[in-house]
């Protein structure tokens, strides 16, 4: 039987998950064993965020993120860079800037040294995350750090981070976003506004945090994804994650799950999607653990949605 990555090679996506330093926790083989077997694509879950690069101003750690893309790369595994911004991990000392020339020089000192510290060793960039707000109308979110940046900031950090590495792939990532909606129409107009403003992005990052009452059909997934990939954007599934219902893991409720996964990989290959990743690895390693929502259980056993995941690669 084919692995994930086999299954994806073949379909030419790449398939893969969010890590965290479990990959070197020796007393936990199989998490390191099931990256490598299964996934072509690693994301950082935490370790390239902004407050854990430089949580001091000036400041940059790159320990832990430089040993797990070498981990990566000595497995022939690539590496999708997540997030250089997002107000959520900004760290404290980024708050005392008021003004939007201090705001925008720290966020191209930042943009800048990350992206030229990774270079080529990181192919995809999630540039600007979840700056879109859930209130009514989904204006640009105001408890930001980054919202005293000014208008133009956005367009800024991917000329900041086209030009520290040209060839990496920028991404805008956001959630609630994979069907047709007020929200993912927000997203639509802002990256529709960056393409005019001929601003360096590359493709849309949906995150796809969902539970198995989702439907691809009725959330108008399919349209959706199709109008950005008519903009000429790369479309890429990111943070995919699919919660049971409250009633656990009852053979029912994980064939539901199997269903949605299935759905969303055959979703995403109509569009021709460069990368499905799913958010953690295991069960247990999930921020939502409470909800089983990944491919493999707590012991590395392979899902329901596992094979759904398979079958639905190799569906012609
Ligand atoms: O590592 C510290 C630990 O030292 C400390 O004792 C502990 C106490 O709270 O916190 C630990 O850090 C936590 C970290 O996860 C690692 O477990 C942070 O508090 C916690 O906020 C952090 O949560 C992460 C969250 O993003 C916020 O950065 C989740 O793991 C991560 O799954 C989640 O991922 C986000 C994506 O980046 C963006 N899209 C949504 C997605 C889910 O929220």
């Amino acid at each position: 039987a084919p692995t994930l990555k086999q299954a994806a090679q073949a379909r030419g996506v790449l398939i893969g998950a969010a890590v965290n330093s479990a990959l070197f926790d020796d007393l936990d083989p199989d998490y390191a064993d099931t990256v490598a077997r299964e996934f072509g694509v690693v994301v950082l879950e935490n370790g390239m965020k902004w407050k854990t690069l430089q949580g001091t101003q000036g400041e940059f750690v790159y320990g832990l993120a430089d040993a797990t893309v070498a981990w990566a790369q000595q497995r022939g595994l690539a590496v999708r860079g997540h997030t250089l911004i997002w107000h959520d991990s900004a760290p404290a000392w980024l708050y005392q800037f008021k003004t939007a020339p201090e705001v925008q020089a720290a966020m191209k000192s930042h943009i800048t040294n990350v992206v030229t510290h990774f270079g080529s060793r990181v192919k995809y960039w999630d540039v600007v995350n979840e700056v879109v707000s859930d209130a009514p109308g989904h204006p640009l979110r105001a408890n930001s750090p980054f919202a005293a940046a000014g208008p133009d900031y956005i367009d800024q950090a991917f000329r900041w981070a086209h030009a520290a590495n040209p060839q990496a792939r920028l991404y805008y990532n956001d959630y609630n976003t994979e069907g047709l909606n007020g929200k993912s129409d927000a997203v639509y107009a802002l990256v529709k506004g960056l393409l005019a403003r001929g601003v360096p992005i590359h493709g849309v990052g949906f995150q796809t945090h969902v539970s198995s009452a989702f439907s691809v059909k009725d959330s108008g997934m399919l349209a959706n994804l199709k109008r950005f990939r008519d903009l000429g954007l790369d479309i890429q599934m990111t943070e995919v994650d699919v919660t049971l219902p409250a009633s656990g893991a009852t053979p029912a409720n994980l064939a539901r799950q199997a269903q949605v996964y299935r759905d969303l990989v055959g979703a995403c290959l109509s569009v021709k999607c460069s990368a499905f990743v799913t958010w953690g690895v295991n069960d247990p390693s999930s921020w939502r653990a409470g909800g089983k929502p990944l491919l493999f259980d707590d012991l590395y056993a392979k899902k329901p949605a596992y094979g759904a995941v398979i079958g639905a690669l190799q569906a012609r």
